[in-house]
């Protein structure tokens, strides 16, 4: 007998409905089927009026986009998953026509503001005219958008104000910035269309068809531009960009700091079976020293050998997000060297980072830059915690913690770790193992909490507007308790959640987990 898969509609008619409402179907599952194929089955066997867009059905004319289970997809690219019922509605932040056919006069409107096509100041000298390949390669990834939407549509930033285009705009400005023929100043228009309102948090790569890196090919590229063409950072921003080039850091001193408190560079096991450097972070090393205590404890306990270099220096993960290349580079040089010594003293190959930020920076900024720079890329690999204890000393070895925390835990996904770095499930299967622990899948758990991307130092408004949406996404979930791995996501949770009367806590899943080893010490 034919699988059933329950799917859910969204229906609205303007003209005749008072309010939206959700229809259910039942469509019969084939092998391969997609969201579009889902859509036409429930047109053709049970309501021909169900509205919805489509033309190519092969992924290239960008008509099709909808929400599926919650994040916007071109249904003619989405395969319908045997076991997994479908929730399909339309696009966000754009007014509906009828059902999931929304009206799109926003994203034309903004197309148009921006000129979307090559300016010139002068005729072509020959025709045909001929561009060399070099001078186009770095735009060929960023013009093989197909204008689905739904990248904006699913945007945290566009979700709370029109101010900013969306990335399939900025992503347009950058492709004319780098046609050599253009001759508009596309920066400068880049800055008036809110180019650093962008937390860099991958959503809209995550979401596109065509896997554009939206935030690396066309913020990050503009930003840089912006800063060699003398544009100033946000107060917040320089703040950290002076900090890091005077002290190392990227925040001032708050107690006494990790590396400083620590006597030795040296936590070692008894028999280890591995060894470890790591990498702090600013954050850690300044206000978060128990964190730092915690994870050292954590791997010593999981006998593996922590190396912790007194000398370290920040990644300067604000620096590439904000655009100033010059501490960016400098930084990546020097945390190298810091790193390549202490690996070399202490025979180590491998780092963990417990910072979402520093980890991606290590692994997609440094890395890239060093190998361009001086041929090769660090000689070291870099994990963030949670997946060295399961992808690398692996589940069936780790040491279970043993010690009760009876709590509904929830987990939040920073964007740095999750689509950043690739690692979504270890944090989970963690807190999992700790027992007591109920945890409480958060269906919006990796939606950006506003923190990144130079967005908190720079625009503290808009910031907290995404950090607001961000807390109703936690609260709903019930717990009592919201976890992460990111110091800056945690200090952001935690701004926002004191203000709630839910009494939901913040806690780091380093810390937690050393918690409950300590508990079953004692138990
Ligand atoms: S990286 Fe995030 S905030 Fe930036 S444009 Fe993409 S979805 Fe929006
Ligand atoms: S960037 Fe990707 S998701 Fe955004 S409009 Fe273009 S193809 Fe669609
Ligand atoms: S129908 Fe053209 S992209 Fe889906």
């Amino acid at each position: 007998m034919a699988k059933i898969i329950k799917a859910k509609v969204y229906r609205y008619n303007p003209d005749t409905d008072d309010a939206p409402y959700y229809q259910n179907f039942d469509v019969e599952y084939e092998t391969g089927m997609t969201v579009l194929d889902a859509l036409l089955d429930i047109q053709d066997k049970y309501d021909s009026s169900l509205a919805f867009r489509w033309e190519c059905r092969g992924g290239q004319c960008g008509s099709c986009a909808v929400k599926v289970n919650g994040t916007a997809r071109i249904a003619c690219r989405t395969k319908v998953e045997p076991d997994e019922n479908l929730l399909i509605e339309p696009l966000e932040k754009m007014p509906i026509i009828k059902d999931l056919v929304t009206d799109m006069a926003q994203t034309t409107y903004r197309i148009r503001r921006i000129r979307p096509y090559v300016s010139r100041d002068k005729l072509p000298e020959q025709h045909p005219e001929i561009i060399h390949a070099e001078e186009i390669e770095k735009l060929r990834e960023i013009r093989k958008c197909i204008e689905c939407s739904a990248c904006i549509s699913n945007c945290p930033i566009v979700h709370e104000t029109w101010d900013y285009p969306g990335p399939m705009i900025i992503r347009q400005i950058a492709r004319l910035e780098l046609d050599p023929r253009d001759v508009e100043d596309r920066v400068a228009m880049a800055m008036n269309e809110s180019l650093y309102s962008c937390t860099t948090c991958r959503m809209c790569t995550d979401i596109c068809p065509k896997k554009i890196d939206i935030p690396g090919l066309a913020v990050e590229l503009l930003r840089a531009k912006a800063v060699e063409a003398g544009y100033p950072l946000a107060s917040g921003q320089q703040g950290f960009i002076d900090s890091v080039n005077q002290t190392g850091r990227s925040v001032p001193e708050k107690g006494i700091p990790l590396l400083k408190g620590i006597d030795t560079e040296e936590f070692l096991v008894k028999n280890p079976q591995g060894r470890v450097g790591f990498f702090t972070g600013c954050l850690i090393d300044y206000r978060m020293q128990s964190t730092g205590k915690a994870l050292i404890d954590v791997l010593n306990r999981n006998n593996v050998d922590v190396i912790v270099p007194k000398e370290q220096w920040c990644c300067a993960s604000p620096a590439f997000r904000t655009g100033d290349l010059t501490t960016a580079y400098a930084s990546a040089e020097r945390v190298t060297e810091i790193f390549e010594a202490a690996m070399e003293k202490y025979e180590f190959d491998t780092v963990i980072v417990a910072c979402a930020g520093c980890g991606k920076t290590l692994r997609q900024d440094h890395r890239p830059l060093i190998e361009e720079k001086r041929g090769t890329p660090p000689k070291f690999m870099v994990f963030d915690l949670a997946e060295y204890l399961l992808d690398v000393i692996g589940e069936d070895n780790l040491v279970k913690p043993k010690g009760e925390i009876k709590m509904k835990i929830t987990y939040h996904e920073p964007c740095h770790l999750g689509r950043g770095q690739g690692v979504i499930d270890q944090p989970i299967e963690l807190l999992k193992m700790i027992p007591g622990v109920e945890y409480i899948d958060d269906p919006y758990k990796n939606r950006c909490c506003g923190a990144g991307g130079g967005v908190r130092a720079g625009q503290r408004e808009l910031s907290m507007k995404i950090a607001l949406t961000k807390r109703e996404y936690i609260e709903a979930t019930g717990a009592d308790m919201v976890t992460t791995e990111c110091p800056f996501c945690t200090i952001q949770l935690i701004d926002i959640l004191k203000e709630s009367d839910k009494g939901i806590q913040t806690r780091y899943i380093p810390d937690l987990l050393a918690e409950s080893y300590r508990l079953g010490d004692e138990e």
